[in-house]
């Protein structure tokens, strides 16, 4: 049965020039590079310089993936920008993307899953090309944590990081079949009862700031191999495809131990996993597209492959998507 499919045609990062290592870290709060590594995989992180927004960095991120696609941004009409850390309250920081790439029909709009974020946006593009309202749509994840971070917090100032990255998908007609290549499954799930182990301590219409990152680091860890693992098993089903075939993971890049747990419970070898995180930390709605990039860098991901991302942030959400490059 003839089906549309989301197909990603170009993928593109940027990140700030400047690099924050744990020996600099260790300089600021009560910290040693080993506590760092050995919990986390982080080795050093980007800080976006004053005056670098957001939008910045999405909009780099962009510039590049439009390029490696050969799309021109004038046959793109929707702009999905995946962020917890926007330019302004509003409007929305995709808007400010999609002016300054050119594009000027369509949609522009962001998505707030937190670390979930790109996972959400690339949820709701495929679901919106397929309406066949939309044809060509930039994703975009791009965050500037080091702004909401509490800088005097040890227990969270060490794991993030600023970054973007973004893909260019196209609505082309594909079989149905299995080597259908495009997004063939997603699965994104929340439940807000869990807001309290993960938030921000501010926003405009509590506290009129901005605020800071708050977290409860061992019992998100506690829930993410779980939830992760389970809504990945789900988008398997879905697709009917096993772990087995898995070309490439690209997990969100949140903390080592987290994401070799998961590999290990769905029985995905190591060498398949993407890690960043050693030079990027924990990006937030960036660090899927920013490992997807990395991936293409590296030629690790190649027409044909399976590859299955995943992620869990604040709220709680999380959520898994399967594609075939
Ligand atoms: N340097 C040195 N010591 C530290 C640091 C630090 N940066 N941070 C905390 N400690 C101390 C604590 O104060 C505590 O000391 P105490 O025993 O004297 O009280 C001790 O280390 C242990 O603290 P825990 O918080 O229990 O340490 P844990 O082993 O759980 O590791 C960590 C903390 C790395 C945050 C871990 O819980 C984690 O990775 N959790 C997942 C959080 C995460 O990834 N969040 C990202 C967003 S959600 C997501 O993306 C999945």
């Amino acid at each position: 049965m003839a089906v549309i499919r989301s197909v990603i045609r170009g993928v593109g990062a940027h990140l700030p020039k400047r690099i924050m290592t744990n020996d600099d870290l260790a300089k600021l709060v009560d910290t040693t590079d080993d506590w760092i590594t050995e919990r986390t995989g982080i080795k050093s992180r980007h800080i976006a310089a004053d005056g670098e927004l957001t939008s910045d960095l999405g909009i780099a991120a962009a510039r590049q993936a439009l390029v490696r696609a050969g799309i021109d941004p004038v046959e793109i009409d929707l702009v999905i920008c995946a962020t917890a850390t926007p330019d302004r309250t509003f409007p929305a920081t995709a808007v400010k993307i999609q002016a300054a790439l050119g594009v000027t029909k369509g949609a522009a709009f962001d998505v707030q899953a937190v670390c979930s974020g790109f996972i959400y946006a690339l949820t709701t593009a495929e679901a919106l090309l397929r309406t066949g309202q939309f044809h060509r749509a930039l994703v975009i994840g791009a965050e500037t944590f080091s702004r909401i971070l509490d800088w005097t917090d040890r227990g969270t100032c060490v794991l993030f990081g600023d970054g973007a990255g973004a893909v260019v998908l196209e609505a082309q007609p594909q079989t149905g079949g299995r080597e259908d290549r495009g997004i063939l499954a997603t699965r994104i799930r929340s439940d807000g009862r869990y807001e309290d182990l993960l938030y921000v301590d501010g926003g405009p219409g509590s506290t009129k700031t901005v605020g800071h990152l708050r977290m409860n680091g061992r019992e998100v860890f506690r829930h993410a191999v779980q939830k992760i693992s389970g809504v990945i098993e789900e988008t398997l089903v879905l697709s009917g495809y096993a772990a087995s075939e898995i070309d490439l993971f690209v997990p969100h890049q949140a903390n080592a131990r987290i994401l070799e747990g998961i590999a290990r419970k769905l029985g995905v070898d190591r060498d398949k996993i993407m890690m960043t995180l050693k030079r990027h930390g924990n990006t937030s709605a960036a660090s899927i597209p920013l490992a997807l990039n990395q991936a293409f860098e590296e030629h690790r991901v190649k027409e044909g492959n399976l590859v299955l991302m995943e992620a869990m942030g604040g709220g709680f959400t999380w959520g898994a998507v399967l594609a075939r490059w």
